[in-house]
């Protein structure tokens, strides 16, 4: 994929906000997707991550929450402003979505196989044998063991790890060009993770879908990622190739998320936790919306930084930026 194909998804400047809030929970946010790739939004608890997927797919709880500003180009045309009955046929089509409780996903009370059968006959418009022959062959590309027999179980009879697989099966039963996956692998145990991982991997190389992969997790982004904005109190503070982001972080958010996770800190010697916590939804500061935790906090901080570069691959929101050759000297200047 060379970089000047057009891009699947390019959203621009979208911001979210709730009743009455007087700034936008999601504000401003733009990144573009080509088609195959992964982006990850990573992030820690409140920051936005779920809603912004929520509004491209259209299902923002509305009220309280509306988009108020911004695009988001699908495959050039504009999710934020199709017709509802538009965004149904794309939805669970072109573009489908996953979550971390696959039985917000799944119905109780259908098996495995009629759900994912029925959602292939919705938009596609095949016969009931048709549909079953495909949610047969989804159950076995996520590798269901015994997978003829878990066509006709109910998700409760079905192991976590498995149902979780089952929510991928109906993802992708439609080859969707775009795979919204919201903390897809955070309520399962390490080792059911890391297989869910792999198997999201093979089946993306496989089909060629492109996915917006959001975690808290930089663990899951470095196994993952392609591209990564790293979000911040509904805004992106830190965008770029992966590769990029890892080695050479810039923003004070991000240099304190690496420095929190011993397995990838560069100085995990010295582990760093970031004080404080994501402003709440109703109630977001003026000016850098990060400036309250920072250590690095100068005056100009009160008005917000824009993402720098405009136009490059790797772009950071912080006046201080690039700070990663001073983060945690002033530390070592003190006495012991
Ligand atoms: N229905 C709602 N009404 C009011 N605020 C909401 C609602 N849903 C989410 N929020 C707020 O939106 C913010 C961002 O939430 P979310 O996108 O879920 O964060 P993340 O996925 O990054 O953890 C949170 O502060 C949350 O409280
Ligand atoms: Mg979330």
């Amino acid at each position: 994929m060379t970089p000047d194909a057009p891009p699947l998804l390019e959203v621009r400047n979208l911001s979210i906000r709730v009743a009455n809030a007087r700034s936008n929970l999601v504000d401003d946010v733009s990144f573009s997707l080509q088609p195959g790739r992964t982006l990850c939004i990573v992030g820690e608890s409140g920051c936005g991550k779920s809603q912004t997927a929520l509004a491209l797919m259209g299902l923002l709880a509305s009220p309280p929450l509306s988009v108020t500003g911004g695009t988001a180009l699908f495959n050039g045309r504009d999710l934020l402003s199709l017709p509802q009955a538009e965004k149904q046929r794309i939805r669970g089509d072109r573009m489908a979505m996953i979550f971390q409780e696959p039985m917000s996903s799944l119905n109780p009370v259908l098996r495995i196989g009629e759900q994912i059968a029925e959602a292939v006959r919705r938009h596609r418009g095949v016969s009931n044998s048709v549909a079953r022959a495909r949610a047969l062959e989804m159950l076995e590309k996520v590798r269901i063991p015994a997978a003829g027999k878990r066509l006709d179980e109910f998700p409760h009879q079905l192991s976590g790890g498995m149902r979780q697989r089952a929510m991928i099966a109906m993802a992708l039963a439609n080859d969707p060009e775009l795979l919204l996956a919201d903390e897809p692998t955070t309520a399962l145990d390490v080792t059911i993770q890391a297989q869910i991982l792999d198997l999201m991997r093979t089946l993306q190389a496989e089909l060629g879908t492109a996915m917006i992969l959001i975690t808290h997790d930089l663990g899951v982004v470095a196994e993952m990622a392609d591209e990564v904005a790293v979000m911040y109190a509904g805004r992106i503070v830190e965008i770029g190739a992966t590769q990029d982001i890892f080695d050479d972080p810039q923003h004070p958010y991000t240099i304190g998320l690496m420095s929190s996770m011993p397995a990838l800190g560069r100085r995990s010697e010295r582990l760093v936790t970031i004080p404080g916590r994501v402003p709440s939804a109703t109630d977001m500061p003026d000016g850098c919306r990060f400036a309250s935790r920072c250590p690095f906090r100068i005056g100009i901080c009160a008005r917000t930084p824009e993402l720098s570069n405009p136009g490059g691959s790797h772009r950071v929101a912080c006046w201080r930026a690039p700070i990663e050759e001073t983060y945690l000297q002033p530390q070592e200047a003190q006495p012991a």
